[in-house]
């Protein structure tokens, strides 16, 4: 008998017309448009509403292996790490097939509206032939709804997501596995506010400091940061949950690919170390392609002037925060601390 289908539990709620007109304002993109959901008023783009049921209804397999995270937290960077290690250290197909296809995005279908009519009406320009059907091949991956794609999917299946835990199939960890990675949330704002820039669809124009305004007021979408972080961290003791930082894995990479592969089942050689502690070095990631989201370059979906793989540092949020962000940013990481034993490497 097949599962009963359940609601999706939360609400959507509209965000305030002053917020609207600020991101009219803030974005260059024009079509920017973000709702509030559930109790905690995660900000999400508007396509959401129509797949959040489909999405928490998606059937999970014992096999599964999700890697989460609120945006720019080392996502990309753990896929490449927990797929190395599930797939007998396959440097070959790593290299050769995109992190995409490898990792369907499981809310990519939310941006997929924006996306499709922001590059098809590029491609009244784009004069090759052969790079309209290589788009058109894209747009049709794309337009697939994730759930179906899903569904067709051999085992086992990787998947990313951005969505906070309550918003997943509520038996998500009691059936697969979940790796969940989280990020100082000073970085995580200056690297979203690169990644703001870098995608053409939002083309973020304000400063950083509007930026940081956005994020640390629970504007930008994904936010409110901590509560994203915290529900994923009262998760954490469950045998199917491993929970990561960004910092971890800067500061000692070979000792988090220890616990990844202890968590997945797997042993690791010392020469597989060697080899997968280089293939996930910074300037190694930068220049893979088959990683660095640059083959979106060639569709006019970034701006020239920034990349998704960046900086990849920690603590880098100092060159861009005065002092009196700096202190705004202490006292509300405090004030989110307050109720909670999380605590980040960094803080
Ligand atoms: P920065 O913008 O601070 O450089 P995500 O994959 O979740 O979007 O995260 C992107 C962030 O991870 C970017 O941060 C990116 O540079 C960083 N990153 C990706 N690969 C990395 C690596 N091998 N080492 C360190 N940081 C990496």
């Amino acid at each position: 008998m097949a599962d009963q289908r359940l609601p999706f539990p939360y609400d959507f709620k509209e965000i305030e017309p002053e917020e609207k007109a600020d991101n009219k304002r803030l974005f260059n993109y024009p079509n920017v448009d973000f709702i509030r959901v559930g109790p905690k008023g995660y900000v999400l783009p508007r396509p959401y509403v129509e797949h959040a049921e489909n999405i928490y209804n998606l059937p999970i397999r014992p096999s599964d292996v999700f890697v989460a995270s609120y945006q720019r937290s080392g996502t990309t960077w753990t896929q490449e790490l927990v797929w190395l290690l599930a797939n007998d250290f396959d440097f070959t197909t790593a290299l050769s097939v995109p992190i995409t296809h490898r990792y369907p995005f499981l809310e990519i279908y939310m941006y997929y509206t924006e996306w499709s009519k922001y590059t098809l009406k590029n491609t009244e320009n784009v004069v090759s032939i052969e790079k309209k059907e290589k788009l058109v091949k894209v747009m049709e991956v794309m337009a697939q709804p994730v759930t179906e794609k899903l569904a067709a999917m051999p085992s086992p299946r990787f998947i990313k997501t951005h969505l906070p835990m309550s918003f997943l199939p509520p038996n998500i960890v009691d059936t697969a596995k979940m790796i969940y990675i989280a990020r100082d949330p000073r970085d995580i704002a200056v690297s979203s506010y690169h990644h703001a820039r870098l995608f053409k669809v939002l083309d973020f124009a304000g400063e950083f400091r509007d930026f940081w305004n956005l994020f640390v007021n629970d504007r930008y979408v994904l936010t409110p940061y901590f509560e994203h972080v915290k529900e994923a961290w009262n998760m954490r003791h469950h045998p199917n949950m491993l929970f990561l930082f960004y910092e971890e894995l800067k500061k000692d990479l070979p000792a988090v690919i220890r616990r990844v592969a202890a968590f997945l089942n797997k042993q690791v050689t010392d020469k597989q170390m060697t080899m997968l502690c280089e293939h996930l070095s910074f300037d190694n990631c930068k220049k893979n392609k088959a990683v660095n989201y640059e083959h979106l370059r060639e569709f006019d979906m970034f701006s020239p002037n920034e990349t998704f793989i960046r900086k990849g540092k920690s603590n880098g949020w100092r060159e861009y925060f005065d002092d009196e962000m700096t202190q705004q940013a202490e006292r509300w990481i405090q004030k989110n601390l307050r109720d909670t034993d999380l605590r980040f490497p960094s803080l």
